[in-house]
């Protein structure tokens, strides 16, 4: 696909994608309590690269206006961000009235560059006190989750059109419950699942609020709600075994086709629930739980793709914590990495999903919303005015994803735009600043200075044309 000029359809959209924990820093102000990553930070600043920990984001606060023109000065129309929980609502599950006018603010900056704010409601970000009260493991939660959610539409259901109600699901029970890489570093694949199966009642119940406030007039009628995650395609060896094929039923099954049914259906694939009782995993349901799923369906969807998945059959059934296994990497041999981030790079995948889409799901519309590469410090030449000389890895990354979400939309994908992750370098969780992943720098030396790279040039003529050379 390489070395092609393609061109977009000139209503498909560009923009960016960032969170508000990873960006607006202000950890303790605008009323905001603790959440999970400040607990994490306060415990063990050791954790993260270079002992930056959750507090200063990449300091948009203060960047604010400078930022959104700069996002406008690339060509991008839309920007998603994400509320923050524990700077919306207070500890007693109350709306913070800081929290709020900064997030009017927020809006209101954007608009004023022209850039459309899309809002996601969670990424990661839960207050402490809550996982202190049992995290997604506890019932109570989800009802903390629901009231916060009905809060956030009431509170700008006049200003938001484009609404998120999870960016991610599957992250938090897999890096938190399942592989122990974030704090509080469990290893229990059950336990994982019931934060999974809770999730998904959370999101449904977001969007049962969300319907019912629009119905009321509170929520704009042109508003749309959607579930975001990395719907990352599972591949398998040549010539698979059965056992290699249900290595990537499972895979698909718990990363994909939970969320995808959850949101076209209401529904959990039954194939994923039953195998998992088979091996002793059961989920917590509770009368009416499915009546809550079946509201769970969406307008749209929002996909994040940094790699591929490549598994096979695993060489033993439990692991060392006890837990059942359904798969286990497979290395390709013919893999391209991105060795600062462990991550292959395989554009391919954006258009296999999106073939899959237009197959099992052909009425849903959707988006990249992610996509983007973070190499460990940028460490390239600096040009005459000082800027990263990035371009010959971040621009053939990006055209060649372009690529393929053209000749898939040729063929029929309803996808809509491309959101490029951290179009300026943010804070990535415990991997903090290590990989950049922006067109414009964030020098820490000085001050959180913005310093535009030279793929930024790239991507505003990509932008503003809509022609991929
Ligand atoms: C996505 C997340 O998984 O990938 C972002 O939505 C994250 O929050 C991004 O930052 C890039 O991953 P990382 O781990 O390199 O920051």
């Amino acid at each position: 696909m390489a070395n092609q000029s393609v061109t977009l359809p000139q209503d498909f959209f560009f923009g960016a994608a960032l969170s508000g924990p990873q960006t607006e820093g202000a950890w303790q102000s605008f009323g905001k309590i603790e959440n999970i990553w400040d607990t994490w930070s306060n415990l063990n600043l050791g954790d993260f690269h270079n002992r930056v920990g959750s507090y200063a984001g990449n300091d948009m606060t203060r960047h604010m206006q400078e930022d959104f023109e700069l996002f406008a000065s690339l060509g991008f129309a839309s920007v998603r961000t994400s509320i923050q929980w524990a700077r919306l609502m207070d500890a007693d599950g109350k709306l913070n009235p800081e929290g709020a006018a900064y997030y009017h603010k927020l809006f209101a900056t954007a608009r004023e560059a022209g850039v459309e704010p899309f809002v996601n409601l969670y990424h990661f970000d839960m207050p402490a006190y809550l996982l202190r009260r049992g995290g997604w493991e506890s019932r109570e939660v989800v009802e903390a989750y629901a009231t916060y959610a009905t809060t956030a539409f009431a509170e700008f259901g006049q200003e938001i059109e484009h609404w998120f109600t999870f960016n991610e699901p599957i992250v938090e029970p897999e890096q938190r419950y399942e592989h122990g890489r974030w704090y509080p570093f469990i290893h229990d694949f059950g336990r994982a699942r019931i934060a999974q199966y809770h999730i998904s009642l959370a999101h449904a119940l977001a969007v049962d609020a969300f319907r019912n406030l629009q119905a009321a007039g509170m929520v704009r009628a042109d508003a749309r709600i959607g579930l975001i995650n990395c719907f990352t395609p599972p591949y398998t060896r040549d010539n698979p075994s059965a056992a290699d094929l249900e290595a990537v039923r499972m895979t698909d099954g718990i990363n994909n086709r939970w969320w995808l049914d959850l949101v076209t259906e209401g529904t959990l694939p039954q194939d994923v629930v039953d195998t998992l009782a088979e091996r002793g995993v059961h989920l917590p349901t509770r009368a009416g739980d499915e009546q809550i799923l079946a509201r769970g369906t969406v307008d749209w969807l929002g996909f994040n793709y940094y790699h591929p998945a490549r598994v096979q059959a695993p060489e033993h059934d439990v692991d060392e914590h006890g837990n059942p296994v359904f798969a286990q990497e497979y290395v390709w041999p013919d893999a391209v990495m991105n060795e600062s981030r462990g991550w292959e790079i395989y554009p391919k995948g954006i258009y296999d999903f999106a073939t899959t889409m237009t197959r099992d799901y052909p009425d849903l519309e959707w988006f990249v919303s992610e996509n983007g590469i973070g190499i460990e410090e940028d460490r390239a030449e600096r040009d005459e005015q000082g800027r990263i000389c990035d371009g010959a890895y971040r621009v053939p990354f990006v055209r060649d994803h372009l690529a393929w979400i053209a000749r898939a939309i040729d063929e029929g994908a309803k996808c809509r735009g491309y959101h490029y992750w951290g179009a300026i370098d943010c804070w990535s969780w415990n991997n903090a600043f290590k990989n950049r992943y922006g067109f414009v720098e964030v020098d820490l030396a000085h001050d959180y200075k913005r310093v535009p790279k030279e793929s930024s040039d790239w991507i505003r003529r990509v932008a503003t044309t809509h022609v991929v050379e």
